[in-house]
């Protein structure tokens, strides 16, 4: 089969978050089956920043809107590992700071750039190669099943294309005015509530679910969730109505990067028979965040992640004040809404020797801290998968974490007479839960005999893309049958 990956990004071309990890992965997997992989992402311009040579034109397309035509060309950016990438360009909407907004807000034409990306993947393939399957991942790929089964309803070439939506995150949705519908040339009678209206805006997201052939999310835990008001965000009742065609297939990670056995960015390797060196990885961390006098016997929590609401961090600063008590040093890594950054500065501010804070984003210093510290902390909100627990786990970090979406999957709690499970978890949304979670972890953190099995037990664990690879490919099967 030929399957075309359309995601708005992709390491190590542009990432702000753990879908540019999974599309950096799963299409490598996917190739690696035998089958014909494509990926296609917007030329952003840190995406242009990986090539500094001249840019290769491989085609060049006009897409019309409303009240005017955008010139688009698609770049070739060349075979890596079996997988062809290709990039659409158009400077004016791309060539930007960052790919989705400033602190200042999202862009406000980002219905243009996506919809203009989203229709130029669908031309542009019908040049380089039309895929049995479009593999869209998220609201910024949505329209393409949109334009699809509407503008394109009749097109021979791509008629017979099947789609697959990844919903990575149902709390970015995409919204925009009722006029998008014509902006974006589609068919009014689409502005209806079963269809792409939602509370009168026009939600890219939600036109993802209803006209795609099947969806997929990232745990099974969050295909459940995202079916009730709490997690649905308004679109709870457009997944609950395509349950049947909504499956969990939980993320992989790359072991080849994150992996202390071999991974160039920490200060010494270990492995779950030796674990020796996770000990001069825990003091390479400490002095990298001016904290090289916290004591051997105190637990090293520490945090890698964008700092929004999503994650939780409103409640790790309830609970900050206890921890104090605790013998623990915190460390926090993240770049994100302003309100959070500035929460843990204060916070530094007040608790100078029981914690360290890091606003910007860095990769060798997350690997440091999964590799440096003992315990992980990850108390979402809600969690449609996760990636840093499941590097946690790998790095002998053993996390706590709020027992939701991939976070409840992929998390096993202690249990202290078989000496099983991988963490600690707590359930409802409260300080005093999260609190009493920690509070577990620490009184299992001093006995070194039992501490030493939780690690091991994590690192033991096994989340490579073998198994997610195998399951998406019997989608795209199934996909593929009932389009044929
Ligand atoms: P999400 O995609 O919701 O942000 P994930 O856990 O799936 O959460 O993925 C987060 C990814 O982003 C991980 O690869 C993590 O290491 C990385 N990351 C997040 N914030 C930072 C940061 N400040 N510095 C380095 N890496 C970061
Ligand atoms: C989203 C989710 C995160 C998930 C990632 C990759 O950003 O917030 O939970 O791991 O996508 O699927």
């Amino acid at each position: 089969m030929h399957i075309a990956f359309v995601a708005p990004e992709c390491a190590p071309f542009v990432k702000t978050g753990g879908l540019a990890d999974a599309i950096e992965s799963l299409p490598k997997e996917i190739a690696r089956r035998g089958h014909q992989v494509t990926v296609y992402i917007p030329y952003y311009r840190q995406v242009s920043s990986h090539f500094p040579e001249k840019k290769v034109v491989i085609s060049s397309i006009t897409i019309p809107f409303q009240y005017y035509n955008r010139f688009v060309t698609v770049i070739d950016g060349g075979k890596h590992d079996g997988v062809q990438f290709y990039f659409i360009d158009n400077p004016e909407l791309f060539d930007r700071e960052t790919p989705y907004g400033t602190q200042a807000g999202e862009y406000l034409d980002n219905w243009e750039r996506f919809g203009l990306f989203c229709r130029a993947v669908l031309e542009a393939s019908k040049d380089l190669g039309v895929p049995d399957i479009f593999h869209m991942h998220d609201w910024q790929a949505s329209m393409l099943s949109v334009y699809l089964r509407t503008v394109y309803y009749f097109d021979p070439a791509l008629r017979n294309s099947g789609t697959l939506l990844t919903v990575h995150n149902a709390g970015y949705q995409g919204w925009f005015p009722p006029q998008t519908t014509e902006h974006l040339l589609l068919p009014w009678d689409i502005f209806t509530m079963d269809r792409v209206e939602q509370y009168n805006t026009f939600n890219f997201l939600k036109g993802g679910i209803v006209y795609s052939d099947s969806i997929t999310t990232v745990s099974h835990k969050y295909a459940e969730e995202i079916q009730t008001p709490e997690f649905g965000n308004g679109l709870d009742g457009a997944f609950a109505k395509r349950a049947a065609d909504l499956h969990g297939i939980l993320n992989g990670v790359d072991y080849n990067k994150w992996n202390p056995e071999n991974d160039g960015k920490i200060a010494a390797h270990y492995s779950p028979k030796d674990l020796s060196g996770k000990a001069q990885c825990r003091r390479d961390l400490l002095h990298a965040f001016g904290a090289s006098n916290v004591r051997d016997d105190a637990a090293v929590l520490g945090i890698v992640s964008r700092l929004a609401t999503q994650k939780g961090f409103d409640l790790t600063a309830q609970i900050i004040e206890q921890l104090s008590f605790e013998n623990i040093f915190l460390i926090i890594l993240g770049t994100g809404e302003p309100y959070y950054e500035n929460l843990f500065r204060s916070l530094h501010e007040r608790f100078p020797d029981k914690l360290s804070v890091r606003i910007t984003y860095d990769e060798t210093l997350a690997h440091k801290i999964h590799a440096g510290s003992d315990i992980y902390l990850m108390p979402s909100r809600y969690e449609p998968c996760g990636l840093n627990q499941i590097y946690s786990l790998k790095y002998g970090s053993v996390p706590v974490v709020r027992a939701t979406g991939g976070l409840d999957d992929t998390i096993e709690e202690w249990n202290p007479e078989a000496k099983t499970g991988t963490g600690f978890k707590f359930h409802g949304y409260y300080a005093d839960d999260y609190l009493r979670a920690v509070q577990r972890a620490l009184a299992v953190f001093a006995d070194k005999d039992a501490w030493q099995t939780l690690m091991r037990n994590g690192m033991l664990q096994d989340y490579s893309w073998i198994k997610p690879g195998e399951a998406y490919v019997k989608v795209y099967e199934e996909v593929a049958r009932r389009r044929s």
